[in-house]
C-alpha cells in the first residue's frame, strides 16, 4: 500500500492504495467519484477517459503511482454546473442513447476543443476514434462538437 495526495477537480484527496491500482478504481471506489465509466479494462474503448493537466487518458490503464502532482478532471468537475460548453450542445443535440459511453466521449470531446477550438470532422473523428460507442450515437457526437465549437468561438 502507499499513501497518495491527488488533486482531483481542484481538490486535494488523499487515498492509501496498492500502486498499481488504477485510478478509475480509486475514483470509482475509494472516492466515489463514479462517473467515470468502466467498459474493457484494457484501454480500448474511451469509457474511462479523464483529464490529466487537461489531455485526455485512460483511467483504467493508469496506476494511481505515475499521476504525482498532475490535475486529474472527472465528468464531475468539468463544469460546475454541469454547463461546460460540451455538456450544453450534448444536451441540445440529444446526444446519449443508453449513455454507458458518454461521459467518456464529453471528456474527449473537451480535451480536443481545449486543444483545438474549431476542429474539421477529421480531427474529430481522429481525436474520437477511439471511444466506442455501442448505441452508434457517432454523428450526433460529431454535430455536438461542431456546436459547442462555435458556441465557444461566439463566446
Ligand atoms: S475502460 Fe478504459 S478504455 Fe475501456
Ligand atoms: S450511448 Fe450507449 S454506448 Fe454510447
Amino acid at each position: 500500500m502507499g499513501a497518495y495526495i491527488l488533486k482531483i477537480n481542484g481538490v486535494l484527496k488523499s487515498v492509501d492504495v496498492d500502486p498499481a491500482t488504477p485510478i478509475l478504481w480509486v475514483l470509482r471506489e475509494h472516492l466515489n467519484l463514479q462517473g467515470t465509466k468502466y467498459g474493457c479494462g484494457v484501454a480500448m474503448c474511451g469509457a474511462c477517459t479523464i483529464h490529466l493537466d487537461g489531455n485526455p487518458v485512460r483511467a483504467c490503464q493508469l496506476p494511481v503511482s505515475a499521476i504525482g502532482n498532475r490535475d486529474i478532471t472527472t465528468i464531475e468537475g468539468l463544469s460546475e454546473q454541469g454547463d461546460h460548453p460540451v455538456q450544453k450542445a450534448w444536451l441540445e443535440h440529444d446526444v446519449a442513447q443508453c449513455g454507458y459511453c458518454q461521459a467518456g466521449q464529453i471528456m474527449a470531446a473537451a480535451a480536443l476543443l481545449r486543444k483545438n477550438p474549431n476542429p474539421d470532422d477529421a480531427a474529430i473523428d481522429a481525436a474520437m476514434n477511439g471511444n466506442i460507442c455501442r448505441c452508434g450515437t457517432y454523428l450526433r457526437i460529431r454535430e455536438a462538437i461542431k456546436a459547442a465549437a462555435k458556441a465557444t468561438v461566439k463566446g
